[in-house]
């Protein structure tokens, strides 16, 4: 029985309209041309900036301190969010995979018994983010993962793949792929009937997120269940080398494997068994659906095989989604979001369509709709579809912030949380001059909201999820940008490893409240204490240790 009562703080008082503003993509690193967030005109951020180190610090965004398995794992959105949601660092999705692989425990779960009832007779097709990113998937789980099922009778696989080029640089899908290949050949010597069946960039096929763009779904869709797809190859690295003449990892059109008469070599069918091996919800919570739901009406789904269906994890604790897996979720409970509408707070969320789960389901541990509908109102703006950010490098950021203010100055509401998206998804395209451009809207809509604050004697805390705009280039050890065999500088369109800013003020932040400097090592699940603090109460004893102290002058 949770005891949701938080206790009164001892100073700070209540009712202080709080903003809250999470900037995606948004690190800490040295000023030079290839950080976009120095180049941009950024002087919000900047003045922010000048409260250091009482009202601005940095705090850590990757790796063990956000439950990443190393501190060579950059930080992600939704790691990021689940922490400063949760106030607490859980063992996230990778590092749960990674355990379940070394100790063999993926193989004694329901998930697994579930689907290995199909290699008999049927095929088991593994549809996933196809890259050593750690963001969503990883390739070394695919391969472990390929090797124990085949061990454990899987007769038949195909594997579906997505490519990648946004966590990891464009143009390494074709490693990816010749790397799989070898492996699928070592099965097929073991009498194991493994190829790849279909492919497709992840932001233009299958892995859309947050229902943006149904169509992308419905393209893997096409390709992985029904075998079509406007391209056909025999093979897939040539499929790949061919596609990306005219588009890169991220937005390869979908293809699909075909043997000498044409025929697809892999769609799904009556029997078979399919596996979704990232581990990452946000961006499989579609294709669960398609595959897992009797009723859907999303887009035409022609063909309905009667598969067995298992998650690499189950993706959303609400809705159970899907209903089997191979690993058990991180158990993330007792969440700030939660917590705070229990005592009152009243909160407004909101984002525009491809980051509203950030601060809505990643913040609330991966779960989907209100705590209490009554306390709480979460407001999606929808994005842009079918462009890629570099095109409009604004967003939606501006609507973000009216819509930030007009719930401030409406006074309905005790927090008002936002992500703005433009340092991350902007970044993601690689696109440097762009991404300049998203940096200073960014910083406008920060400001907006300042205001509002200003206007209402309210706080507010401005922090980001992890880096990605402030570094565009892959850099040596000596901190050089790196050039391609042709000359080319190698652009990175992933996240970084950098810290993130944290800055607090307004006028209704009590006097003599600073950042302590007894905790350096301070990082994103630290925020939730900071928050609830400044609204009036002191975190569950369990909770990372608040950023802040109260001084008496
Ligand atoms: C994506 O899904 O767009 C990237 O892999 C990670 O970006 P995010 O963690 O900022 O959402
Ligand atoms: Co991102």
């Amino acid at each position: 029985q949770v005891s949701w009562k938080l206790a009164d703080h001892p100073t700070l008082p209540k009712g202080k309209t709080l903003a809250l503003i999470v900037l995606d993509g948004w690190g800490e690193d040295k000023p030079d041309e290839y950080n976009c967030i120095h180049v941009a005109q950024t002087p919000t951020m900047d003045s922010l900036k000048q409260g250091a180190p009482e009202k601005w610090r940095l705090i850590r965004a990757h790796g063990k301190a956000v439950g990443l398995p190393t501190e060579d794992d950059m930080g992600n959105s939704e790691v990021g969010h689940n922490a400063l949601g949760a106030g607490r660092i859980f063992a996230q999705g990778a590092k749960l995979v990674d355990i379940a692989l070394a100790s063999g425990k993926i193989y004694e779960g329901e998930g697994f018994k579930y689907i290995s009832e199909c290699f008999e007779k049927g095929t088991l097709h593994l549809i996933g983010l196809l890259s050593d990113g750690g963001v969503h998937s990883r390739l070394d789980q695919l391969q472990l993962l390929l090797k124990g099922a085949s061990e454990r009778g899987a007769k038949r696989i195909r594997v579906h793949i997505l490519t990648d080029g946004r966590d990891v640089l464009d143009g390494s899908s074709v490693g990816f792929v010749e790397t799989l290949e070898s492996d699928l050949a070592k099965l097929r010597e073991n009498g194991v009937d493994a190829q790849i069946a279909s492919g497709g960039g992840r932001m233009y096929v299958t892995m859309d997120r947050y229902e943006n763009d149904w169509d992308v779904v419905k393209r893997g869709w096409d390709a992985q269940v029904r075998g079509e797809a406007p391209h056909k190859f025999t093979n897939a690295v040539e499929a790949v080398k061919k596609l990306r003449e005219n588009a890169n990892d991220q937005y390869l059109p979908p293809f699909v494997i075909v043997d000498e008469n044409e025929k697809a070599v892999g769609p799904i069918e009556d029997g078979d068994a399919v596996v979704t091996f990232n581990f990452r919800a946000d961006r499989m919570v579609m294709l669960a659906k398609a595959l897992e739901y009797q009723d859907f009406d999303k887009f035409d789904r022609v063909k309905v095989p009667k598969i067995r269906y298992a998650g690499m994890l189950q993706y959303d604790g609400e809705l159970k989604l899907p209903g089997r897996y191979l690993v058990s979720p991180p158990e993330i409970d007792r969440t700030s979001g939660e917590y705070l509408v229990h005592n009152g707070v009243r909160t407004f969320a909101c984002s525009e369509t491809v980051k509203f789960g950030h601060v809505t389901f990643f913040w609330n541990g991966n779960r989907s709709g209100y705590f209490n509908p009554e306390m709480e109102e979460y407001v999606e703006i929808p994005s842009d579809v079918g462009i890629t950010f570099n095109v409009q490098p604004k967003m939606k950021a501006l609507e973000i912030g009216e819509k930030a203010r007009d719930a401030i100055l409406s006074r309905k509401f005790d927090q008002v949380r936002v992500n703005i998206p433009n340092g991350d998804m902007v970044g993601h395209t690689g696109d440097i001059q762009a991404t300049v451009v998203a940096c200073k809207a960014a910083d406008e809509a920060v400001k907006m909201i300042i205001d509002a604050i200003e206007q209402v004697g309210g706080i507010y805390v401005v922090t980001a999820d992890h880096g990605n705009a402030e570094d565009m280039v892959k850099r040596n050890k000596s901190g050089q940008p790196l050039y391609d065999k042709s000359g080319k500088l190698q652009i990175l369109t992933s996240h970084t490893c950098q810290p993130v800013p944290i800055a607090i003020g307004g006028p209704g932040l009590a006097a003599g409240v600073r950042f302590r400097n007894d905790v350096p090592d301070g990082g994103l699940a630290n925020v939730a204490a900071t928050v609830m603090n400044l609204h009036g109460y002191v975190a569950p004893n369990d909770y990372e240790p608040t950023l802040i102290e109260v001084v008496s002058n």
